[in-house]
């Protein structure tokens, strides 16, 4: 498909990997609701109102990452890169709106563009805006999963690669399935002078953590409630939103953040024809977010073959972003 974007044909198009099955998806869903330890997968707070409440997560004070690391990024773009090199072909995997990667366009001359993402409408309109900034790229949207590998084959030309990978999102991983994901992305990275820009958050203070993820505004519990209505849409159930409360919490144990749905009083929902009960208390697990200290990570990246890391830090080492060859 082929977008006319002003006057010129741009060079953009999308495309939708077959791995991308609706009905598999929707039956999973239906399952992890039905379990006794209900779960709804991360991937579902993005609809459209959750990216604009993602969004607004971005400029909360509490909410520190995303402006970490943008100052890592801005403090460190020459450094960064040099160690990059220009001219390479770039993957953005979770692309969203594009912003992120279209910040280093201009300093490492990409020449073309994946942008990778479950949401097809946002990224047809990322892209389209996209290309009318730079007429001279490339830009191709890739629907895909990648939770469930990363099928870039055909997509990808056997010359050097640049994978970003920003904002943590690798945190939605557990640590078993991160190294997996990492172990991919650096089978794609066999042309010399490939590499894989990503940014972790760190481990810190739980009370930190906890009020990043439990906002006063209540602007994440909103984005977690959201879920509630985007699945009653895909699977026709009728959750109440005011049956549950938003639950986040580090857990330091376990070095990962947690959010739940905790039922308010004892409630129930039609799913799929069944009748699931909740008893006052209960909780629906919606997402994990794990946290890395430094060397963590590092040593993640070399278990998955990368053997060249290199490391940036704001100040309060809030934030790392890891360049990875
Ligand atoms: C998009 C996965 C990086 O885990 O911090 C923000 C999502 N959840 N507030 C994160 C999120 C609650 C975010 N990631």
């Amino acid at each position: 498909m082929f977008f006319h974007c002003g006057q010129a044909m741009m060079r953009c198009s999308i495309t939708r990997r077959s791995s991308f099955d609706a009905e598999s998806e929707r039956q999973a869903l239906i399952a992890g609701l039905l379990a006794p330890h209900a779960a709804i997968p991360p991937k579902y707070f993005y609809d459209e109102l959750g990216c604009l409440l993602y969004a607004a997560i971005c400029s909360l004070p509490e909410y520190y990452l995303t402006r970490a690391e943008a100052s890592i990024f801005t403090r460190n773009r020459d450094d960064i890169a040099s160690a990059i090199g220009s001219g390479k072909q770039m993957v953005d995997l979770g692309a969203g709106d594009c912003r992120k990667a279209a910040e280093w366009f201009h300093i490492l001359q990409p020449g073309r563009y994946f942008a990778v993402d479950m949401a097809e409408v946002h990224l047809g309109h990322s892209l389209g805006r996209l290309a009318e900034e730079f007429p001279d790229m490339e830009m191709t949207g890739i629907i895909l999963d990648i939770a469930r590998g990363l099928a870039l084959d055909s997509d990808l030309e056997r010359r050097p690669v640049t994978f970003f990978y920003p904002g943590s999102s690798i945190g939605n991983f557990t640590p078993k399935a991160a190294l997996q994901l990492l172990g991919q992305i650096r089978l794609h990275c066999q042309p010399p002078g490939s590499g894989l820009l990503i940014g972790v958050d760190t481990k810190k203070d739980a009370a930190r953590l906890d009020v990043a993820y439990a906002d006063p505004l209540g602007i994440t519990a909103a984005f977690n409630l959201n879920t509630l209505n985007h699945v009653n849409r895909l699977i026709g159930s009728d959750f109440r939103v005011d049956d549950f409360r938003h639950v986040g919490f580090y857990h330091e144990v376990m070095g990962r953040v947690e959010m739940h749905l905790e039922a308010r009083r004892d409630c129930t929902a039609h799913i799929d024809g069944r009748v699931r009960e909740f008893a006052a208390g209960e909780r629906i697990h919606t997402e994990n977010s794990w946290k890395y200290a430094r060397h963590e990570f590092e040593a993640l990246l070399q278990q998955a073959g990368f053997n060249s890391v290199r490391c940036w830090q704001d100040d309060a080492g809030d934030f790392c972003v890891f360049y990875a060859a």
